[in-house]
């Protein structure tokens, strides 16, 4: 079932404008600004579910896969007692992932209100499905708002530096402006201490053009994805002098439906570079389960979340269906230039709390 990951050449290109963020208001702005609503609105109105309800989800398998993901990254990467930074955390659902990695702080940051408070509620232990489950280890802190607008240096001074950075399948909503996205990489970076990690998934934008020029029109898809690129793109040519705002409208069932935008993997690494940040790996979701799957103790943690069944018991797996729309997405890992000592570890845990009310919430 495996496919090669085929490299489009469609953004080969020197490297990312170098203009500075744009610092006038207009019809641009309002436009992204309407549209990063709209993303919020979205997740915000995203219930939780039962238990039950999400084994029946036509992709859970998919979400199984994306958790196995996650997980490796976060077996990888993150060290007992490391600090975290989840950017774009949602509902929390890698909190336990954490846990398991016995990281020391966790301070979460996200645009939906609603996905802040299942957040909260998960972490305090407090949903149906968590009420079981002891309280996590670690003290923690959530802010709710844009963390691809916001200066994060300044709100989060007294918890930074962090050892661990994350932003599990958002990174691409930053891709809007020069200015967004510049805002997401120089946030990261200034709040990573140098040799910290920034871990992260996102759609691939050579899968996704691809597809795109092999479809007949601008929509292409199957039974659990579809993506659909405006009039704007009927040539299907994205010239790279404007690597930002290549909006497409993306459903995925029972998950996403909702604007996102291209990111051209060079152009995101050149931007990375300017902020210290430096390529570890980046590889399509095909490639890092082939890579991946070599190594025993996933191959157990994938048995484990049962994305492919338990080949015991649970002969259900990923269907073909769902391990195409895999393929629309990558994962990379950055590291930040320099080197510290990760044992020098401020106080700024004490700042975190291990019951958070509504009121702890910060707003941004
Ligand atoms: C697909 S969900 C992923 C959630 C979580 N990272 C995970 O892996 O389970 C995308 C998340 O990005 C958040 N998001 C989108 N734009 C954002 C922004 N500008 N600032 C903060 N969060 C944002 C959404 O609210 C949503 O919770």
């Amino acid at each position: 079932m495996k496919r090669g990951y085929v490299e489009d050449r469609a953004y080969r290109s020197t490297g990312p404008p170098h203009s500075k963020p744009k610092l006038t208001h207009d019809a641009d702005d309002d436009h992204t600004r309407d549209v990063t609503q709209k993303v919020a609105e979205h997740y915000s109105a995203r219930a939780n579910r039962t238990l039950e309800e999400r084994e029946a989800s036509p992709i859970i398998h998919l979400k199984k896969l994306n958790n196995w993901i996650k997980s490796v990254l976060i077996q990888l990467y993150a060290r007992p007692g490391d600090a975290v930074l989840d950017l774009a955390c949602g509902k929390g659902g890698d909190l336990i992932k954490w846990d398991k990695a016995r990281v020391g702080y966790y301070v979460g940051i996200d645009i939906a209100e609603g996905s802040i408070e299942d957040c909260r509620t998960r972490y305090n232990g407090e949903t149906d499905q968590h009420m079981r489950r002891k309280r996590f280890s670690f003290p923690a802190r959530l802010f709710c708002g844009d963390c691809f607008e916001a200066r994060l240096d300044k709100i989060l001074a007294d918890d930074s530096p962090f050892d661990i950075c994350s932003c599990q399948f958002a990174l691409h909503y930053s891709w809007s402006t020069e200015a967004r996205a510049r805002r997401a990489l120089e946030n990261v970076s200034a709040l990573l201490r140098p040799g910290g990690t920034f871990i992260g998934t996102m759609p691939d934008a050579n899968v996704i053009v691809k597809k795109l020029r092999e479809a007949e029109g601008l929509k292409f898809g199957n039974d659990v994805y579809w993506i659909n690129f405006e009039e704007t793109f009927t040539q299907k040519k994205f010239p790279s002098s404007c690597p930002f705002g290549i909006k497409y409208q993306f459903h995925l069932e029972d998950a996403v439906d909702c604007p996102e935008w291209i990111v051209p993997f060079h152009v995101f690494k050149s931007l990375a570079e300017e902020y210290d940040l430096e390529l570890i790996f980046v590889k399509n979701f095909h490639e890092f389960v082939d890579d991946f799957l070599k190594r025993p103790e996933f191959v157990e943690l994938m048995r484990r979340l049962g994305a492919l069944g338990d080949s015991i018991q649970d002969r259900s797996t990923l269907s073909p269906v769902e391990w195409e729309a895999a393929y629309l997405y990558l994962a990379f890992v950055l590291r930040k230039r320099g080197h510290s000592d990760p044992s020098a570890r401020n106080s700024r845990a004490s700042r975190g709390q291990t019951q958070i009310s509504t009121s702890d919430i910060m707003y941004l």
